[in-house]
């Protein structure tokens, strides 16, 4: 198919897409395509995914408003259908590519999955297919190795026999749909004509800027997003750690700080978690290997984000000693395991670093997370004979608690909050010993 071809097929719905990963971004991008109105397949590696998206119920568990209704509805009208098997790739027009794209303890992409994925669709991959890597990945990729890998495993060349380009996610678990549709995207092509295809098949889902731009830019923007978020969290937690030290309080600080002009302050927390946050900086950084960029901030804000739920068992330890206990043998509740609030996300959980160290330290953690089947259930039943509450993730569930019901389940009121979760005056009028992530003992 030429790109005139491309379009004219994109105008008229007669474009047969496929998406490749049936996660957190893949399910929702191909359950709006398939609402708009064209043929999409999914391809996943998972079988009980498979499946469960077949039956028309979503594997994403979280609080995901208009997930479940749009994936029943896109599988009953037949305009999504989930599969294993890459051979059903060999009559799509567009294949968008959503697997995840993590680093390695080296902080490393090695794209196991990605070049998985190219292995398997360049064999099968019709003439004049347009290929979209949705993923995140570092600033180059597209063209230092998608590119050479389809055109091998293709036996095709660029733009005589695909196209291709990037248009990065921004979606967040908990607002899936929400965010594809009405934050903007950039259209990356290999080539403007490819851009302009892109552009046109977005506008179906997209209600937003869609901007053109080439692959590198493409990249460069989402992994510079991601690692300026990380970087202003860790510029939060360090003021947060200051403000302990000086008997400030960070939440009022950062209130007041974002009265003046141009100043937006992030919120500070128990630690940053998620597929997206942790890794996108690495990403970001590993473009520029070969460069002989001096990086410092980068790792620097790595380094602070990361030890902030360690620093959260400090807090713990000083509330005991106020009290004139001992962490170890401590049994302490910890209330989420998600990576976000209201997410039934877990991977690079904080709450995982956390009940680690306790356990390092001889303490005894007990999890609670509505989300997460595995912890779920009732929470006074898991705080029964507790000697302190840690709280890592801001649930709406845990906003609601009552607090005097905590408190009589618990062995000794002690709360540590790591997310400003609960009101001061509230929780000490309850009568709890309360500390604050960023602003110490209340
Ligand atoms: N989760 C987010 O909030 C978010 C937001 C923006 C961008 N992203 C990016 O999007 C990409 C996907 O993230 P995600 O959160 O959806 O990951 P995910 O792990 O939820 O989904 C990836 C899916 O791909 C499947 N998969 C892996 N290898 C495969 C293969 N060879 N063939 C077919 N399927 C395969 C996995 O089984 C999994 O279901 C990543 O690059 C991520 O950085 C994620």
């Amino acid at each position: 198919m030429k790109i005139n071809e491309l379009h004219d097929s994109i105008k008229n719905k007669t474009a047969r897409l496929a998406v490749i990963g049936l996660g957190y971004v893949g399910l929702p991008v191909a359950a709006m395509f398939a609402d708009a109105g064209f043929d999409v397949i999914g391809v996943e590696i998972q079988a009980d995914r498979v499946a469960k998206i077949n039956s028309g119920v979503s594997p994403i568990e979280g609080d995901e408003p208009g997930l479940a209704e749009l994936l029943a509805r896109v599988i009953k009208t037949g305009h999504l259908h989930a599969t294993m098997d890459y051979a059903g790739l060999s009559d799509r027009d567009i294949i968008l590519i959503d697997v995840e794209t993590p680093v390695d303890e080296q902080n490393i992409p090695r794209y196991e999955a990605l070049r998985s994925v190219l292995k398997s669709l360049g064999p099968v991959m019709k003439r004049g297919a347009l290929v979209i890597v949705e993923s995140t990945i570092a600033p180059g990729t597209i063209a230092s190795l998608v590119l050479p890998l389809l055109e091998q495993y293709s036996g095709q060349k660029l733009t005589e026999g695909f196209y291709l380009g990037a248009c990065p996610e921004r979606v967040m678990p908990g607002k899936l749909l929400k965010n594809l549709s009405t934050l903007s995207r950039v259209a990356g092509g290999m080539t403007s004509e490819t851009s302009e295809a892109i552009i046109a098949l977005y506008r179906y889902i997209v209600h937003a800027d869609l901007d053109a731009a080439d692959c590198v830019t493409a990249e460069l923007v989402k992994t510079t997003e991601n690692a300026y978020r990380d970087v202003q969290i860790a510029f939060a937690n360090e003021v947060a750690l200051i403000c302990e030290a000086v008997g400030g309080d960070v939440w009022k600080v950062r209130e007041l700080v974002n009265k003046s002009p141009m100043r937006q302050m992030h919120l500070p927390g128990a630690g940053v978690g998620g597929h997206c946050i942790p890794k996108d900086p690495w990403l970001l950084a590993y473009g520029a290997r070969d460069g002989n960029v001096p990086l410092r901030l980068i790792p620097a804000a790595r380094a602070i984000n990361d030890s902030m739920p360690v620093h959260m068992v400090d807090l713990l330890m000083k509330a005991l000693t106020d009290v004139g206990r001992e962490l170890k043998g401590a049994k302490v509740v910890v209330l989420g395991y998600a990576y976000l609030e209201n997410s039934d996300d877990t991977r690079n959980s904080p709450s995982e670093v956390l009940v680690k160290r306790l356990r390092e330290l001889g303490a005894e953690p007990v999890v609670h997370d509505p989300w997460i089947a595995e912890y779920a259930g009732d929470v006074f039943e898991r705080v029964k004979g507790c000697d302190a509450v840690v709280l890592m993730v801001a649930h709406s569930a845990y906003r609601k608690l009552d607090l005097d019901r905590l408190k009589s389940a618990l062995r000794s009121p002690i709360l540590v909050d790591g997310r400003r979760v609960f009101e001061p005056g509230k929780i000490l009028s309850a009568g709890f010993n309360y500390y604050c992530l960023g602003a110490g003992s209340l």
